[in-house]
């Protein structure tokens, strides 16, 4: 364990700020939670924490956690980081910010983004709150992948533990790239994941429409295929049956596009940035800010 730290929330009466606060509040460290919003504050003030101003919280945090809209990033960050302690470390959630070059950058600070990976469909849930907690951070175990924009590597094992404990219960903590981590978080889980996730439903939705069956018997029938299809392909549990692969041979051809992977490449993975965080390009050379007056 490290030693107590001191901790800052921004955003902790947020979605992803309330469930982060509430497994750092049970620490030693020392957390503060700082939210703008009167509804955040209600939450936080719900939740029985105090709320602390920012311009307070900040200057004596070791580490940052920045749990705002990643549109609000590049705002809050302008504002924020030139109050942090020289050597102290800015936690962001999501590297779409990151990737863009948004993040205000200061040469003396460390730089982590960590996003969550929630509990996998193949966890082996024992208890009913496993089994509620289907986001994670509650009491199914989860991952997080995490990546350091800027710094050195020594500070990666206090990253872990806090990481591990903000998102607990976590089971590991892989270390990628910006980039790549943003080839995983939006390209492979939302722009491909998500966006496959809503589309079984919607193909569930228009089999009840186009036929004469009820809700519950399409998904009595097709809950159990989804899961069979994702064990099958994922973990190759059984093979798919000969009709079965002519009949998915028959679907890739009628709905993917021969080009699909070009989702990978990077100019791609520029415009869904670009769309998710409402900005024109992405800036591959953000300034970096030398150590501020105050932070010394
Ligand atoms: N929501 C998710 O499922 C999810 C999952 C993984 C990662 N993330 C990441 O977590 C981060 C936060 O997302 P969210 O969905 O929790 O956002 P949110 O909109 O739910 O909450 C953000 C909070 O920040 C507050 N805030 C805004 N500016 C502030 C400032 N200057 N000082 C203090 N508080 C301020 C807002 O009032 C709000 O309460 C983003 O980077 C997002 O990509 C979200």
């Amino acid at each position: 364990m490290t030693e107590n730290l001191t901790i800052a929330v921004i955003g902790a009466g947020g979605k992803m700020g309330q469930r982060v606060s509430n497994n750092l509040r049970r620490t030693d460290h020392t957390v503060y939670y700082c939210e703008t919003s009167p509804a955040g504050q209600q939450r936080v003030r719900d939740a029985g924490l105090a709320v602390t101003p920012n311009e307070e919280a900040v200057p004596g945090a070791d580490i940052v956690i920045y749990a705002v809209p990643d549109v609000a990033l590049q705002a809050v960050t302008t504002a924020t980081v030139p109050l942090q302690k020289r050597g102290s470390m800015v936690l962001t959630l999501d590297p779409a910010a990151a990737y863009a070059g948004l993040l205000y950058l200061r040469a003396d600070l460390d730089y982590v983004v960590a996003h969550p990976t929630h509990p996998s469909v193949f966890l082996e849930r024992t208890s009913a709150e496993e089994w509620a907690d289907t986001f994670g951070g509650i009491a199914a175990a989860q991952n997080s992948v995490a990546a350091l924009q800027q710094g050195d590597e020594s500070i990666k094992p206090v990253a872990e533990e806090i990481i591990a404990t903000m998102y607990g219960p976590v089971d590991g903590v892989y270390w990628a790239s910006v980039h790549d981590l943003a080839v995983l978080e939006p390209t492979l889980n939302e722009t491909i994941g998500c966006m496959i996730g809503q589309f079984l439903k919607d193909a569930m939705d228009t089999t009840v429409e186009k036929t004469d069956m009820d809700e519950d018997t399409v998904k009595a029938m097709f809950y159990g295929h989804v899961y069979i299809a994702l064990t099958n392909a994922l973990r190759g549990s059984n093979p798919f049956s000969d009709a079965c692969l002519l009949a998915m041979d028959y679907g890739r051809e009628a709905l993917i596009k021969d080009d699909w992977e070009r989702i990978f490449n990077d100019d791609d993975l520029e415009i869904v940035i670009c769309k998710m965080l409402g900005i024109e390009a992405v800036n591959h050379h953000p300034e970096v800010h030398a150590p501020q007056p105050a932070a010394v």
